[in-house]
């Protein structure tokens, strides 16, 4: 199968306030086309980090990184950046408030070099895919709920039709029948774009639901990693164990 991302030996070390973070150690993975990766670990173990440099972000001091077998550089990164979108935690707060859903959207588009023309089918095609009305195109961002809010940003995330989503805690503030019918969107995108998504979560059970195969961090480092069943049931890992057991609570 086909290659979208491809980590390799991957590090990435903070320096703030005389103290020294390896937030991402020596981390190698890769993701093909059409699957849905997760990597869990508890907060801090270096998630959003590794996120943050899947982008281009931030640049790894060790290490490479591949896009649709593209180097992933400071040259490369303008050409790779439509190929490798992102949806946060927290959707209200990547929306600005005085646009309207609608012209929000156009000026993200923009910002991506798409057409205007292109705009105006994609938005609403994107918007049934992902089951809002098109009604919310006049509406302010204020005026939708958290999981309108989060379909609007994987909408957002899709105009430049990437080959890769992450999607880093993207349903660790919904409420759990709104996380659901998100992880079940996404899902569905997978099976109908063939979108290949690097799903971020400290909660082992939501990775459970939805990849088909789980890396687990711990202190920067991907400690395990192999199919979702194997790593969920027949953990080899003491600190994917000890995760497992604390999501039990
Ligand atoms: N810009 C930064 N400067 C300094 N330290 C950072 C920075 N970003 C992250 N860190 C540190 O790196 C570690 C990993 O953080 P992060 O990647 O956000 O973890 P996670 O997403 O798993 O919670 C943490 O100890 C965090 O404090
Ligand atoms: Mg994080």
């Amino acid at each position: 199968m086909n290659e979208v991302l491809e980590v390799k030996n991957v590090s990435k070390t903070f320096y703030k306030d005389g103290a020294r973070t390896e937030a991402v150690k020596n981390v190698s993975f890769s993701l093909k086309e059409g699957e849905i990766l997760g990597i869990a670990g508890e907060s801090g173990s270096g998630k959003s980090t590794l996120s943050r440099l899947c982008m281009g972000l931030i640049k790894p001091d060790g290490g490479e990184i591949f896009i649709c077998r593209q180097k992933l550089s400071k040259k490369s990164i303008k050409s790779l950046r439509p190929k490798i979108q992102m949806v946060f935690q927290n959707p209200a707060d990547t929306f600005n408030p005085a646009f309207s859903v609608g012209s929000g959207l156009s000026e993200a588009g923009r910002c991506l070099g798409l057409e205007k023309e292109l705009l105006k089918k994609r938005i609403p095609e994107l918007l049934k895919l992902t089951g809002l009305s098109e009604s919310v195109y006049n509406r302010r961002p204020k005026e939708l709920s958290g999981g309108q809010l989060q379909r609007l940003a994987i909408v957002r995330a899709l105009l430049c039709s990437p080959k890769i989503l992450i999607a880093d805690e993207a349903v660790s503030s919904l409420d759990v029948s709104v996380s659901a019918n998100i992880l079940n969107l996404l899902s569905d995108l997978r099976e109908s774009l063939g979108i290949a998504i690097l799903f971020i979560s400290h909660d082992l059970k939501v990775i459970g639901s939805l990849c088909d195969r789980v890396g687990v961090m711990y202190r920067g480092e991907l400690v395990e990693s192999g199919k979702t069943e194997k790593v969920l049931f027949e953990p080899e890992n003491d600190y994917t164990k000890r995760l497992l057991d604390a999501r039990l609570d």
